[in-house]
């Protein structure tokens, strides 16, 4: 099997690596957040508990709450076909394994659905959180990369990003690009469904932590994992289902988005230092050959 697994200490990345990254995340100033909206939790629907307070700047902090009886999570009440979804997240403290905390897309629950998934799976006290990002496209969605984090997520909020055109997904943290996936016309992609925004905290006990090796510790409850800063830059779709959307102006800052030379180097950099799955690696799963796209990136 081609997993590769990496002790903690691997994440200690030499310091030049690190300053590189962050002048090239100087160079190219995040996109102006001048649309932040205060109030942003009113564009979803709630779920479990979730806390609505405000930071002293003003921003809306919204958190969600797991315990022993139930987990939390708040959906769009728009669908979107094509946008810039931003967030920022501070991940559960301490011992989190068995937790997952997401941010995804999804078109719906159907077997031939579509999703763009940031998925955080918890972890014991000082090991590493795992970033999964996984792409969808008509219920096909074996095609995870999972990262560890150059910083620990639960320290200070941290700014997500999914940028979905008709081209690439890209994933971006604290305006880093970790990952493209790339369309190919003759591959499944994710381009006529409108997803919803959703964001969940949840009990993946059974798979989320050394692959369901560490169940939540229900002491350590209840768990809580803050958002704040959510915009989205996106083509709100018809609400009648007919394939109509309305865009934004100044759409095609996201809509013509692809990865450029930055991308590429920063792509690089995370699969040599922050990479821990990567299917395209993963021969156990696909028994028939590797999915079309993994011998093409
Ligand atoms: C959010 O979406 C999920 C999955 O589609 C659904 O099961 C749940 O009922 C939705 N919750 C709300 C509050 O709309
Ligand atoms: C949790 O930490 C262990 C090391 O203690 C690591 O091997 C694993 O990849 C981490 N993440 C998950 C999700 O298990």
């Amino acid at each position: 099997m081609a997993r590769r697994q990496r002790s903690p200490s691997a994440l200690l990345m030499p310091l030049s690596t690190l300053a590189v990254t962050i002048i090239l995340s100087i160079l190219r100033p995040a996109a102006a957040t001048a649309s932040a909206k205060q109030s942003w939790l009113d564009e979803f629907t709630t779920d479990g508990e979730v806390r609505s307070d405000f930071d002293r700047s003003g921003k809306q902090v919204a958190s969600l709450v797991l315990d022993e009886s139930s987990g939390a999570g708040f959906n769009s009440t728009q669908k979107y076909l094509f946008g810039e979804f931003t967030v920022e997240m501070k991940l559960v403290p301490g011992n989190s394994a068995g937790t997952v905390t997401s941010f995804y897309l999804t078109s719906g629950e159907g077997d031939d659905h579509d999703e763009i998934d940031m998925e955080f799976m918890g972890n014991s006290t000082n090991a590493p959180t795992v970033l999964n990002t996984n792409v969808w496209a008509s219920g096909d969605g074996k095609k995870e990369h999972q990262f560890y984090l150059w910083f620990d997520p639960s320290a200070d909020f941290h700014k997500y990003a999914i940028i979905w055109n008709d081209k690439n997904i890209i994933f971006r943290v604290d305006d880093v690009t970790v990952r493209v996936f790339r369309r190919y016309n003759d591959l499944p992609y994710p381009t006529s469904r409108p997803m919803a925004v959703h964001a969940t905290l949840w009990d993946g006990s059974y798979w989320a932590t050394e692959k369901g090796k560490v169940p939540i510790d229900w002491s350590a409850g209840p768990f809580v994992v803050s958002y704040r800063g959510y915009t989205a830059n996106a083509c709100v779709a018809a609400a009648d289902g007919g394939g109509g959307s309305t865009c934004p102006v100044g759409k095609n800052e996201w809509m013509q988005r692809e990865q450029d030379d930055t991308d590429r180097l920063t792509v690089a950099w995370a699969r040599r230092n922050c990479l821990q799955y990567n299917y395209c690696e993963d021969g156990w799963r696909f028994p028939g050959g590797f999915p079309g796209e993994c011998s093409r990136e």
